[in-house]
């Protein structure tokens, strides 16, 4: 929660995300979402940002908290987002215009190499508004990507 001055980078994980760990270890690795996000939040504790996480397997839901960056409360402004939109990657224009209408720079993040599968992962609709794209490093792509927001927004 952004109660201070701090900058503030949201994390968005999509649909099944929710299962890591138990999901297809071969494509996604053994972490556990709740084993990422904690990775994650020590690394913005020492870097003094505040991190928000939120998990959704709607899209609706995904939507609302962009929409929530927009127009919410102080506690909802973030600097930076951090999105593995999952299987919306390659369905959802209204996921992509919601980011497009906020304005808030953002990495796109895939655990397993989008590329390397079946043909109708190749596409997404985020990859050309996204600041840049990290997909295939496993867990360790979300704290690349946070490193580089945080170099980012500190500038
Ligand atoms: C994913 C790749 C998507 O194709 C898939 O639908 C996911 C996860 C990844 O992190 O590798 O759910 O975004």
């Amino acid at each position: 929660m952004a109660e201070n001055n701090f900058k503030s980078v949201l994390v968005l994980h999509g649909p099944n995300l929710n299962l890591l760990g138990l999901r297809e270890p071969n494509h996604y690795g053994n972490n556990t979402l709740a084993d990422i996000d904690s990775l994650m939040a020590k690394r913005a504790k020492e870097a003094n940002i505040n991190l928000q996480s939120f998990q959704s397997n709607s899209e609706v839901e995904l939507i609302q908290r962009l929409h929530d960056v927009a127009n919410g409360s102080a506690d909802k402004k973030v600097d930076f987002i951090i999105i593995n939109p999952a299987a919306f990657t390659h369905t959802s224009v209204a996921l992509r215009d919601a980011l497009s209408a906020i304005k808030v720079p953002f990495v796109e993040v895939h655990l397993s190499n989008i590329y390397a599968r079946e043909t109708f992962r190749h596409h997404s609709y985020f990859s050309d508004i996204a600041v840049g794209v990290i997909s295939g490093l496993g867990a360790q792509g979300y704290l690349l990507a946070l490193d580089y927001a945080i170099q980012t927004i500190a500038d």
